[in-house]
């Protein structure tokens, strides 16, 4: 049996250490064999630590160190020095010190890997998911889940010291409507069944409050079969909440200590509370965006007015309609000629047909369109622009309001980045609230929830056109990300009924669908209300990581791949069989 000694970890030794006896067990990081000694740096967990192999220490353990090469596992004894000033390393925590080897023990060897780990940035990312335990052992890796373990501890303990009780809800469940295509898991037991994976607990948690839990928690797995972008797996976890004999300003505040808790511990920053709150529609008006970057201005104006009498006849058009013409205004950046052209290229990338530029410079309007602009043109944008200058740009967009604004968002924070106008060290918390109840889908000419169909509407809204019905609902914003979302929950039938009612379902399907949850509504369920955060979104923020894979452990890739499982999979036929399942297409 391997005998396994260990003391202390690489990355703490210090002064307490010197001249004392330690053990150290980790893998060989770097190896420079001098003939007469040999230094490794040995990793684990921890950190690294210097560790000399000379045959004056022992001739044995030094005869064995020769065949010592990357990621070797190894346990080893001996005593700790300092090392000679010259060769301090100050960029390491244990740089002033070494571990002169007496005893050396190799646990396991290692083939050659298939990247260096040092250099994993610029690896094909299939290459190191595939080895996903390899890139793991990177330090960014290590330093990312060390920072993922120590946020879920302290949300555990914030909600619980406040009363909340963790409780785990089922995998294998039915539908909970979140907007997104849902994963489905063929019964045995049931042939012609499936389940779903739940898209978040919604339903269950609701459901404890109809049980009298009063304050839940959970650290859950959610699936969404959606298109994968940076911030989005298929496969996520959510810090999920609910309360019961609660209003919207309780929750938001438990959110708002939390946040605070956790960026106290993380950046030792006191977040400024309360929050700022910001209502949908003034979101979108100044911002084009329903989770706005409040970390820099620029915001969107309506110069539809500029344009009352113009003769360019898309703008024209576009006004006729109904439609407005919006812009971006960047103060004092003299964009070359192929900088503003790029950004009609970059509209044009967001699925927009274009992007109309507007340059002063010199006492001269230039533009595509100059000769259709009036002569006082400048004069009358400065009435709407007050900081209008000679050195200004208006990039603008006509078309319907949600059209023209939702690409004026996205042209802005393009223009936000590349004008380099985002402070990268500021924290821009937002509550956006008072989202519409319900949004109209053209294609199937119903009406959506914007949320869920379980969020309470706002008072008054029966007297509304389900357009204009607002939705007691609520998202926390971070930097342009949104970090979660929640909502105070329909808690009587009726108006549970006269929402399905909206969206289109007539009694058959309510019940088939959401029977259970109606049942309940009948039987004493108390007024309750709650709220998700992503909890990969978060840590993506707090470790600056660049997607969204680089804090989840066994990420799929952005087509939903596992390169190291290789998941999906195909099923022996016979398997397929057990499930009362047939291919209608061959299998490839
Ligand atoms: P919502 O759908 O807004 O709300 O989700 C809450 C938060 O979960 C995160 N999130 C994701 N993270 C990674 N990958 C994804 N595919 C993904 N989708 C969502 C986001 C989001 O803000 N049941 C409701 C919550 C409630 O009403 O209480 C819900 O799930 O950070």
């Amino acid at each position: 049996m391997l005998s396994i000694e260990r003391s202390v970890g690489c990355g703490n030794v210090s002064e307490t250490a010197l001249h004392k006896e330690v053990a150290l067990a980790g893998w060989v990081h770097r190896r420079r064999d001098h003939g007469g000694l040999i230094f490794v740096d040995l990793r684990d967990r921890s950190g690294l630590m210097q560790i000399v192999f000379n045959p004056d220490f022992n001739t044995q353990a030094h005869d064995l160190a020769h065949t010592l090469r990357s990621e070797y596992v190894i346990n080893v004894k001996g005593v700790v020095v300092k090392r000679s000033p010259e060769t301090i390393n100050n960029n390491m925590a244990t740089g002033a010190y070494e571990l002169q080897v007496q005893q050396l023990t190799v646990l396991n060897s290692a083939k050659a890997l298939p990247f260096q780990l040092d250099d994993s940035d610029s690896v094909d990312e299939e290459l190191r998911l595939k080895y996903r335990y390899l890139d793991l052992r990177r330090e960014t890796m290590q330093r990312n889940f060390a920072l993922r373990n120590d946020l879920i501890f302290a949300m555990r303990s914030f909600l619980i010291e406040r009363g909340f009780y963790e409780i785990e809800t089922p995998l294998l469940t039915k539908n909970t409507p979140e907007g997104a295509r849902e994963f489905i898991v063929p019964s045995r037991i049931n042939q012609t069944h499936f389940y779903a994976l739940p898209q978040s607990p919604q339903l269950y948690k609701q459901l404890l409050m109809a049980s009298g839990i009063e304050r839940y928690f959970q650290v859950a797995k959610c699936f969404r079969d959606e298109d994968l972008r940076a911030d989005r797996q298929p496969e996520f976890t959510q810090l999920d909440m609910e309360m019961s004999f609660i209003n919207e300003q309780d929750i938001q505040t438990i959110i708002e200590d939390l946040l605070k808790t956790i960026w106290q511990k993380v950046y030792n920053v006191t977040i400024p509370t309360p929050i700022l709150r910001m209502p949908y529609k003034e979101a979108m008006a100044r911002f084009g965006s329903d989770k706005p970057d409040m970390r820099f201005g620029m915001e969107i104006t309506d110069c539809s007015s500029l344009f009352k009498t113009t003769e360019l006849s898309f703008i024209k058009s576009v006004l006729d309609k109904g439609g407005k013409v919006g812009t971006v205004h960047v103060e004092n950046h003299e964009f070359a000629r192929s900088e503003v052209d790029g950004m009609v290229d970059v509209a044009q990338s967001f699925g927009a047909k274009g992007l109309l530029w507007i340059r002063f410079k010199d006492g001269k309007v230039d533009s595509p369109v100059s000769k259709f602009l009036p002569a006082d043109f400048f004069e009358q944008a400065q009435k709407l622009f007050p900081t209008l200058t000679q050195k200004s740009t208006l990039f603008l967009a006509a078309g319907t309001y949600e059209e023209a604004w939702t690409l004026l968002g996205r042209i802005r924070l393009h223009l936000g980045k590349k004008l380099q106008l985002i402070d990268e060290n500021k924290h821009a918390f937002l509550w956006v609230t008072d989202f519409p109840l319900f949004e109209y889908d053209a294609e199937s000419r119903c009406y959506n929830a914007v949320h869920h169909p379980f969020t309470s509407p706002q008072d008054g809204w029966e007297q509304q056109d389900p357009k204009d019905m607002l939705a007691r609902a609520y998202d926390i914003v971070l930097n342009g990300t949104e970090l979660g979302g929640g909502s105070i929950r329909i808690h009587n039938r009726e108006t549970q009924d006269k929402v399905f009612k909206l969206l289109g379902l007539d009694a058959d399907t309510m019940d088939r669908k959401f029977g259970f949850l109606l049942r309940a509504l009948e039987l004493g369920f108390p007024p309750h209300g709650g709220i998700a955060l992503g909890i990969d979104r978060l840590l993506m923020i707090l470790t600056q990581s660049a997607s969204i894979r680089d804090v989840i452990a066994f990420p799929k890739t952005q087509r939903g791949f596992d390169p190291m499982m290789e998941a999906p999979s195909q099923v022996e036929e016979a398997q397929l069989k057990e499930y009362g399942l047939k291919f209608l297409m061959h299998k490839k």
